[in-house]
């Protein structure tokens, strides 16, 4: 093995950015401002400056295009949400739906879940997380590349209110 790849982190997503054309990148300038949130190195996010309220706030990592995220927002009005995702196509579907539907419950990170729960959540910060259907990595050598590792559960748990939920699902016998 490389030393670069040695020192080169094993992430649970391979970017492939996919057709992003003329309109949704015009449609991403002009939502992000309104409900994309940007990581600050050395800043922490809070939820209750982010709202405006303090609202109870779940988190869905790996949104994928933001369908279940922003008809989970409109069916909630009570509740905040945040979602990650790395993939941009998807954030900016997410983010036209957001604008389209007027909801000011939810918004964007477009970073990797792990860095923020790292560095950029506060403890005790969140109400429940969700992730729905999380990239299997089907083969053994890839497991590695999972995103439910013990690192990922500690820091749920730390990120997590008392009795504060997980809701995950797959389709993944062996991954459940
Ligand atoms: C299999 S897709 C599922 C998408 C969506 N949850 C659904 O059910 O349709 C997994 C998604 O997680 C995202 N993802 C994987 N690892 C991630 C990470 N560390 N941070 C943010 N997003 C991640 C991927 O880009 C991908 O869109």
């Amino acid at each position: 093995m490389s030393e670069e790849s040695k020192r080169r982190p094993i992430r649970s997503f391979v970017l492939r950015e996919g057709r992003f054309t003329e309109g949704q990148r015009n449609a991403y300038d002009r939502c992000w401002p309104l409900f994309g949130v940007d990581c600050i190195e050395g800043k922490k996010l809070d939820p209750a400056q982010l709202f405006n309220n303090h609202h109870p706030t779940y988190l869905e990592i790996g949104f994928g295009n933001g369908e279940a995220l922003a008809k989970t927002a409109a069916q909630h009005p009570e509740n905040n949400y945040i979602g990650i995702e790395v993939h941009r196509p998807g954030v900016g579907h997410l983010l036209i739906q957001l604008e389209t539907q007027e909801l000011n419950n939810a918004k964007a990170i477009r970073h990797d879940a792990m860095e923020v729960l790292r560095h950029y959540l506060p403890e005790q910060c969140l109400d429940g997380v969700m992730l729905f259907f999380p990239d299997p990595w089907h083969k053994k050598r890839h497991h590695k590349r999972r995103i439910v590792q013990p690192e990922f559960v500690n820091l749920l748990a730390r990120r997590l209110k008392p009795a504060g939920t997980l809701h995950m699902a797959t389709d993944w016998k062996d991954y459940a």
